[in-house]
């Protein structure tokens, strides 16, 4: 694998290892305010990310790479409403995107189709999470800061999570 290629997916470790630290201080906000519905579905969101970094993990070794198990910047921890909890989850998940198409972008220059058709997975990924992502901060932009719309969205938000697991 050409050392660029495996740079990029050592990148790509540590964005979903990031997503998936950030998606666990955003569960444990939501669990310390009551929010146990967006706790579970962070939890959940959490375990997810760190599957799809030990994907990767898995793939570089395969493909006979230098694996690089990455430091982390602490993730934010304090925020002020779930609305701000779902606007932090889209923005990761279009940072995510963008970094999975600059690597599948550089797969081509080096003509490695073997990564190029890895990648592919996480882009049909990153395609249900925005969506995910966007829905929910749609229905809380219109919940705004009524509070018993947040109760109900924390309770209606489980059916998500339930259909996941
Ligand atoms: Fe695996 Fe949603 O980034």
């Amino acid at each position: 694998m050409e050392k660029q290629i495996e740079k990029l997916l050592n990148d790509q470790v540590k964005f979903e290892a990031a997503a998936s630290m950030q998606y666990l201080a955003m569960a444990s906000w939501a669990d310390e305010n009551g929010y146990n519905g967006v706790a579970d579905f962070f939890y959940l969101q959490s375990e997810e990310e760190r599957l799809h970094m030990t994907k990767l993990v898995k793939f570089i070794n395969e493909r006979s790479g230098k694996v690089v198990i990455p430091s982390l910047e602490k993730p934010k921890s304090t925020y002020t409403s779930i609305n701000e909890l779902f606007e932090t989850f889209l923005a990761s998940e279009v940072f995510v995107t963008q970094q999975v198409n600059h690597v599948i972008h550089e797969c081509l220059q080096f003509k490695d189709y073997n990564v190029h058709n890895f990648m592919q997975w996480y882009v049909t990924e990153q395609l249900e999470e925005e969506a995910t992502a966007r829905t929910l901060l749609g229905k809380l932009n219109i919940i705004g800061t009524d509070k018993s719309g947040h109760y109900l969205f924390d309770r209606d938000i489980n059916m998500i999570t339930s259909a996941k697991e």
